[in-house]
């Protein structure tokens, strides 16, 4: 059954989707391999469409994909799918093309985060709501981090302490994200990077070690044990 958004809401969600999936391995693009039967895009879309504050979701897909990924995910959620471009930032910028009017707070989520729970979507939009301009979603960083030069010899020990991982959905205040990509030069992995650049300060929350970015193999083999113990 297809999801109703929320006509309300004040958060549309932009979902790059478009990209190879090159260190998944030999296959489809990365959204579009299976993890429990289904799509990696489908999982992350309906947990989007499952938190209240979604107004809207727009998915840049791969180019030889639109239909198909218009054609998987019209039963799941009422969603826009744009072509998505050769770097991320740029299915991102896609994306943001076509928001529709309306929503103020614009969320930017990878799918390959497809586990996701609604409830860091809402915290995320939560807290832009709350007044602060970018919201990223972070967890601590657990292992010992050495810099090292090209021939792998170690510079030094960097206070772990100070670090964070950076997860998605990221938030923003539309105007800010808007600002953001037309004023971009580089291409970054990241939109509070290029939020940063701006000058704009942004805002750290609780993450989610459900919303690990499924990057390698065994990140899929992670999900599917998460899937089936219900965790
Ligand atoms: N992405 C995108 N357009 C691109 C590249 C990436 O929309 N040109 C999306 C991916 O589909 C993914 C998210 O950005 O949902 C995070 O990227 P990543 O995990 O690096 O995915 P891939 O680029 O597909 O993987 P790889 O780098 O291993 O090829
Ligand atoms: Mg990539």
């Amino acid at each position: 059954m297809t999801a109703q958004l929320n006509p309300c809401g004040d958060v549309a969600v932009l979902v790059p989707a478009a990209g190879a999936g090159v260190r998944l391995g030999p296959g489809r693009p990365k959204a579009l391999r299976l993890l429990a039967g289904e799509p990696l895009l489908v999982h992350a879309v309906r947990r989007l469409a499952e938190a209240p504050s979604v107004h809207s979701i727009v998915v840049a897909a791969p180019v030889a994909e639109v239909a198909a990924v218009g054609e998987l995910l019209a039963p799941i959620a009422p969603v826009t799918v744009v072509p998505g471009g050769a770097e991320r930032q740029a299915s991102v910028a896609a994306a943001l093309a076509a928001v529709p009017a309306g929503p103020g707070i614009v969320l930017v989520h990878d799918a390959a985060r497809a586990l996701t729970p609604p409830a860091l979507v809402e915290s995320v939009a939560a807290a832009v709501r709350a007044g602060h301009d970018a919201v990223i979603p972070v967890l601590p960083v657990v292992d010992t981090i050495k810099e090292v030069d090209a021939d792998e010899k170690v510079l030094g020990t960097v206070d772990r302490a100070a670090l964070r991982a950076v997860q998605t959905p990221q938030g923003f205040r539309r105007a800010v994200l808007a600002a953001a990509h037309a004023a971009a030069a580089d291409a970054l992995t990241d939109d509070a990077g290029l939020v940063e650049k701006l000058g704009v300060p942004v805002h750290c929350v609780p993450g989610s070690e459900h919303a690990l970015k499924i990057t390698r193999p065994f990140d899929l083999a992670l999900a599917e044990h998460l899937l089936a113990t219900g965790r």
